[in-house]
């Protein structure tokens, strides 16, 4: 069993799927969790705002680091996805998909880094994609952004490595969380059949549960990943992007 005991972590998108997965696992590895997100979430502590708003996102590992006194683990995890090819993308899809899936994880690593050198060291996972490392069709705003999300991680796990903080990225192929389900309701489909679909897309049978990726994300924040740094971990039931 993983040991995060006494560990103050900083976790985004903690009412989504992943999110809430992330929760109640790093809880049972004895973590304290102060959750964000635009909908109220359940963690030990819980902020509800706007990571569109820069000042908001500059203020947040301090704030962390205040209420849970001292900052060890950052977690990127909210995001959005944005669908359709360049042509069907507006000024603020891409504005917005920026500000939420890259620009919020710059603003916050860039606050967190200070603070987590300040106490010998820490460690940041953000949430890239597969298709971040491997562009899938349909989709260049949200592959663009996580693209982006994947070079900043093995940017900033080479610059901070000295500090003794670790930065690496999750990388998801399909989720079984609302970000997938509420896309198909829009698409006019029903959701639990898509997912039996894309099941049998996998080979080993299924899509991703939430918890399947949160236990990658606490190994990642925990010491058993001591030694990586930059690291992009594709998660995929061995599905390949196509
Ligand atoms: N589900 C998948 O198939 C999949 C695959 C690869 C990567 N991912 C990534 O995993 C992460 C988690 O996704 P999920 O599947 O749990 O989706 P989700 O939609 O269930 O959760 C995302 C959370 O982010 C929050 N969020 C969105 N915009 C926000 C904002 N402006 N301010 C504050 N919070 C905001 C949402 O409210 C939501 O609770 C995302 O970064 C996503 O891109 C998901």
């Amino acid at each position: 069993m993983t040991d995060l005991k006494g560990k103050r972590v900083l976790l985004t998108g903690a009412a989504g799927g992943i999110g809430q997965a992330v929760v109640r696992r790093f809880q049972s590895a004895g973590a304290t969790v102060l959750g964000v997100d635009i909908k109220d979430s359940v963690a030990d502590h819980s902020i509800t705002g706007d990571l569109m708003d820069a000042t908001f996102c500059d203020a947040l590992p301090t704030h962390a680091a205040d209420v849970l006194g001292g900052l060890d683990i950052l977690i990127n995890n909210a995001g959005i996805i944005t669908r359709g090819d360049i042509t069907q993308a507006t000024d603020t899809d891409f504005a917005r998909t920026m500000a939420i899936n890259v620009e919020a994880p710059f603003r916050l690593c860039r606050a967190a880094i200070p603070i987590m050198a300040a106490t010998g060291g820490g460690a940041i996972v953000n949430t890239s994609s597969c298709w971040g490392v491997h562009p899938g069709p349909n989709h260049p705003v949200y592959v663009m952004s996580k693209a982006a999300v994947a070079s900043m991680t093995q940017c900033l796990g080479m610059d901070h490595a000295h500090q003794g903080i670790r930065v690496n990225a999750v990388c998801p192929n399909e989720v079984n969380t609302p970000m997938i389900r509420t896309g198909f309701k829009i698409r006019g489909m029903d959701p639990d059949k898509a997912i039996a679909e894309l099941n049998a897309s996998v080979p080993l049978g299924r899509i991703a549960e939430p918890e399947d990726i949160a236990d990658v994300i606490l190994f990642l924040a925990s010491d058993q990943s001591r030694y990586m740094c930059g690291a992009l971990l594709e998660v995929n039931g061995g599905k390949p992007v196509k």
